[in-house]
């Protein structure tokens, strides 16, 4: 059934010709292996590890201690990884969630089965509140000669980094991951060059247009292969979410939905743009960072991008939104602050395309450029302190090509309206049944709906005597009762 599926996939895969390379599965996995770390939930006492492992192995399992000899070790049970596809089939997938950690804390642990474990690896816990720590960042890998030549020369790249920068807290990398979306074989290379440093600290990446080149549009192998949080909006789990740490917050959003390529109504692309703003408005984090593959400003014509700007740019500029990591266009580029179309040193957001593998464009529209680095593979080492946050460019031996320091941009803030607005926008704008609205939120205002509903499901009860007080910013606290609301009355 799944190779007749496979088949029929592929064939149609072809006829529409997404796929350049020949497809071929990769060898049936052995033993547990292909380890990666990632966060599904707080930093400082949650680890999360997903692993691959032989398709007769029923029950994975991780073992972990403080102690590396793992006598003592604390069992924790796998579950199978979200989002499996008829795809994977090289193996069983495996993810665990080890919670209660100690923060600063260093652990040993290993995955596995029976007699068949890896051997034990460390990671260490973030801090219960840090506001200085470093992170990488890596554009695309891609293939551009061979899966055996390319992934392992990235490998190669994220061992330097890791080498020369031993503290970095996690990795963030653009998409293009793969070359081929559909190759299992490129995922297992690339899985396989990426775990010597991300089984000792956790990666998140987002999914370009190579991961996506499946009929359904959405990245399926990409979803199989990695845990990533899952708050996203409803049916893009994985493509969109957003974590802390420490004084950063960092927001993945899938840009290629503007392609077309899943076929989005109008209504799903209101509900994402509601909920990249909600996101948003709900951190008060220092820094706010966005992962995403295709830059908002482009350095060659994109018509996706420039979409995708049109729907999100005056979000991340409301927000304060202080950084775009991206790729897609294969140079190392650092544009000037943007606001709109033009610089603006004053309140501008700095976008920065990486390019981590082996293909390379050799041009680039330069005009908002302040940096760009051809042919040349590069990683990027952010680092915070306080209210300062360089970004250092470097190629593999360590030479640095770039170098910015940033001040954080402020937020707008939303008001108490427009923040129950985003919330009832990001879930599709569900109709109210019965309900009172506010005396001070009418018919003629733009939220009525949204108040209409929020009351009469109980997730707003306004300050008193019939009255919401819309147009005030919003404070945290209430951010956070509202979102609680919102939690208890949809579970
Ligand atoms: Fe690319
Ligand atoms: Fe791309």
């Amino acid at each position: 059934m799944k190779k007749k599926l496979l088949a029929a996939l592929l064939a149609l895969t072809l006829i529409i010709s997404f796929v350049p390379s020949a497809f071929a599965a990769s060898e049936p996995v052995s033993a547990p292996s292909r380890v990666m770390l990632s966060w599904t939930a707080e930093p400082a006492t949650t680890m999360t590890i997903t692993w691959v492992d032989a398709d007769t192995v029923a029950a994975g399992a991780v073992r972990y201690s403080t102690d590396k000899s793992l006598t003592d070790a604390t069992e924790v049970k796998a579950t199978a990884a979200p989002n499996k596809s008829a795809m994977d089939e090289d193996g069983a997938r495996f993810t665990a969630t080890l919670t209660g950690l100690s923060p600063a804390t260093t652990y040993w642990y290993s995955v596995g089965s029976g007699d068949n474990w890896t051997a034990p690896q460390s990671f260490t816990t973030a801090e219960t509140t840090t506001d200085n720590f470093s992170f990488l960042f890596l554009g695309d890998i891609q293939v551009t000669q061979s899966a055996a030549v390319d992934f392992p020369a990235w490998g190669k790249l994220a061992e330097a980094a890791y080498a020369k920068n031993p503290g970095l807290a996690f990795a963030l990398q653009a998409g293009d991951i793969v070359e081929s979306g559909i190759d299992t074989n490129h995922w297992a290379a690339f899985l396989d060059a990426a775990t010597p440093v991300f089984s000792k600290i956790p990666f998140f990446a987002t999914n370009g247009n190579h991961e996506s080149n499946f009929l359904s549009g959405k990245p399926e192998l990409y979803l199989d292969t990695f845990t990533f949080p899952l708050n996203a909006p409803k049916g893009f789990a994985e493509e969109f979410y957003s974590f802390d740490y420490g004084n950063a917050h960092v927001l993945v959003v899938n840009s290629w939905v503007f392609s077309g390529e899943q076929k989005l109504t109008e209504a799903q692309l209101d509900a994402l743009d509601a909920w990249v703003a909600l996101d948003l408005a709900a951190s008060n984090a220092t820094w706010k960072i966005v992962l995403t593959h295709v830059p908002l400003y482009p350095i060659h014509s994109d018509t996706t991008g420039v979409k995708a700007r049109e729907h999100w740019i005056d979000i991340f500029q409301q927000y304060g939104v202080d950084l775009m990591l991206v790729g897609h266009q294969h140079v190392y580029s650092r544009l000037k602050p943007m606001t709109g179309g033009a610089p603006d040193y004053e309140d501008g957001i700095v976008q920065i395309m990486g390019n981590s593998g082996l293909k390379f464009y050799d041009s680039a529209d330069e005009t908002y450029a302040e940096r760009t680095i051809y042919n040349v593979s590069n990683y990027e080492v952010l680092s915070v302190d306080g209210n300062s946050l360089t970004v250092q460019a470097f190629d593999i031996d360590g030479n640095e090509l770039d170098y910015l320091a940033l001040s954080p941009r402020e937020s707008r803030g939303a008001t108490r309206a427009e923040f129950v607005d985003l919330l009832w926008r990001s879930i599709g704008s569900p109709t109210a049944t019965g309900g009172e609205a506010f005396s001070d939120v009418p018919a003629s205002s733009p939220y009525a709906a949204a108040l209409l509903w929020a009351r009469s499901v109980g997730v707003v009860n306004g300050i008193g005597g019939n009255r919401f007080d819309p147009d005030s910013k919003i404070l945290p606290e209430h951010i956070v009762w509202i979102l609680e609301r919102y939690e208890n009355y949809s579970s």
